[in-house]
C-alpha cells in the first residue's frame, strides 16, 4: 500500500510528499465528461458502478497518493427532507429552503446504511478496484457549510440569510447544526466501516465567519463530529476556505491535518494552526489553468517554505477549476514527487 498520505497525516517522515487534489475526478476530464452526457450528477452518486468508475479515472491518469470518493457534500440534505436539484450552470437548488421553527423541527435524522447506501456500496467497490495500492479519502460537509445550503437554498456570496437566521434564532440554528451533527458524525463512521481509510470534513464557506462567530455557532457542532468519528482511529482532515483569521480555532475544533487555501503562506498558516497538526493545500487552483512555469514556480515556493518538516500534504487550496488541463495536472502531480 502506498501509505505516504496516511504517513504525512500522522506527521510522520516519507520518502516524498503526498499529493491529491481537490476535485481531482470532474469535469476538466474528458472521461468524466463523456459520463456526464449521459447522466445527471445524482444519477451518478446513486449508481455505485459509475460513481466507482470516476473514482477511479484520476488514479489512472495523475500521479496521485490517494483516490477521492466520488460523491456530493449535499447528499445527507434529502433523506433528512431536503430535497434539492443541480441545476445546470448554477449548481445547488433547495426546493424548500429552511427558514422557520417548524423546517427546523420537521427534519429527520436517519440510518446512513439504509438511506445512502448506494455511498457506502461505491467505497466497497472502489476498494475491490484499489486493492492495497493507494487509500480511499471518504468526506462530508460541516454543519456550517450544509446549514448554509440548507437555508439559502443555494449558493450564496454573502450568506446573509445563514447570518440572520443564525442571530436571530440562535436556538433553531443550533438545534439545525445539531441534528446535522449527529447524521455526518454516523455518516462518516459507517464510510469507515465500509472502508475509508481517511476522511475530510468540508467546512467550504465557513471563512465568512468572524473568530468570534465562528467559536460560537460552528466550532461546538465540529468539535463534536470530529471527536466521535476520532473513535475510529482514522486520519481526520479539517478544510475550509478564506479561514487565515479561523485556522487557530479550527485546529482546536479538531483533525489531524488542517486545510489551507491559497490567501496565506503555508508556512505562517501552519505557526497558526501548531506543529502539532499536519497541514494540506495551499497552491490556487487558478494557477493551474495558466503558464506552467508559473504554476510550478507557486509550487516550489510552497515545498520549500514547508521545508520538509514531516507532515505536509500537497493539494489544491480549493477543488480543481472545470477548464484545468488534464496535463498541468498531470505535471504538477510529478513535480512533487520529484522534488526531494
Ligand atoms: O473531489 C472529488 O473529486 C470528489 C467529488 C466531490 C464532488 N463534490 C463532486 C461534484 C466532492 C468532494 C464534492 C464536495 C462538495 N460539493 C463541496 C465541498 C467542496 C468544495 O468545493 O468546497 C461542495 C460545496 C459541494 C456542493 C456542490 N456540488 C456545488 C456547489 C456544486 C456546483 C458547483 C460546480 O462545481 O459545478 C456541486 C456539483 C459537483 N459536485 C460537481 C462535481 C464533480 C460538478 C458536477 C457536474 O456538473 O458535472
Amino acid at each position: 500500500m502506498n501509505d505516504r498520505l496516511l504517513r504525512a497525516c500522522l506527521r510522520k517522515p516519507v520518502d516524498v510528499t503526498p499529493v491529491w487534489f481537490m476535485r481531482q475526478a470532474g469535469r476538466y476530464m474528458a472521461e468524466y465528461r463523456d459520463i456526464r452526457s449521459r447522466y445527471s450528477l445524482l444519477e451518478i452518486c446513486a449508481q455505485p458502478e459509475l460513481a466507482t468508475e470516476i473514482t477511479l479515472q484520476p488514479v489512472k491518469r495523475l500521479e496521485v497518493d490517494a483516490a477521492i470518493l466520488f460523491s456530493d457534500l449535499l447528499l445527507p440534505l434529502k433523506p433528512m427532507g431536503i430535497p434539492f436539484d443541480f441545476v445546470k450552470g448554477e449548481g445547488p437548488s433547495i426546493h424548500k429552503p429552511i427558514r422557520t421553527t417548524e423546517d427546523v423541527k420537521g427534519l429527520t435524522l436517519f440510518e446512513p446504511r439504509d438511506e445512502l447506501n448506494h455511498v457506502l456500496e461505491t467505497i466497497r467497490l472502489v476498494q475491490k478496484e484499489l486493492g492495497e495500492r493507494l487509500p480511499l479519502i471518504g468526506f462530508a460537509g460541516a454543519p456550517f457549510t450544509l446549514s448554509s445550503y440548507a437555508i439559502e437554498g443555494g449558493p450564496s456570496n454573502n450568506y446573509a440569510k445563514t447570518k440572520a437566521f443564525m442571530y436571530e434564532q440562535p436556538q433553531m440554528w443550533h438545534e439545525l447544526c445539531e441534528k446535522f451533527s449527529t447524521i455526518i458524525s454516523d455518516y462518516l463512521i459507517a464510510q469507515v466501516e465500509a472502508g475509508v481509510q481517511v476522511v475530510q470534513l468540508f467546512d467550504s464557506w465557513v471563512g465568512t465567519l468572524s473568530e468570534s462567530d465562528y467559536r460560537e455557532f460552528a466550532l461546538p457542532h465540529t468539535k463534536r463530529i470530529l471527536s466521535t468519528v476520532q473513535t475510529a482511529s482514522i486520519p481526520i482532515i479539517h478544510f475550509g476556505t478564506e479561514t487565515s483569521t479561523l485556522l487557530a480555532a479550527m485546529a482546536e475544533a479538531g483533525g489531524d491535518v488542517i486545510g489551507v487555501d491559497w490567501r496565506i503562506p503555508i508556512d505562517e498558516a501552519w505557526s497558526r494552526i501548531g506543529k502539532d497538526k499536519a497541514v494540506q493545500g495551499n497552491l490556487n487552483p487558478t494557477l493551474l489553468l495558466g503558464p506552467v512555469p508559473q504554476m510550478l514556480k507557486s509550487a516550489l515556493e510552497i515545498l520549500q517554505r514547508v521545508g520538509k518538516r514531516p507532515g505536509h500534504i500537497f493539494n489544491l487550496g480549493h477543488g480543481i477549476l472545470p477548464n484545468t488541463p488534464v496535463e498541468h495536472v498531470q505535471e504538477l502531480a510529478q513535480f512533487v514527487h520529484k522534488w526531494k
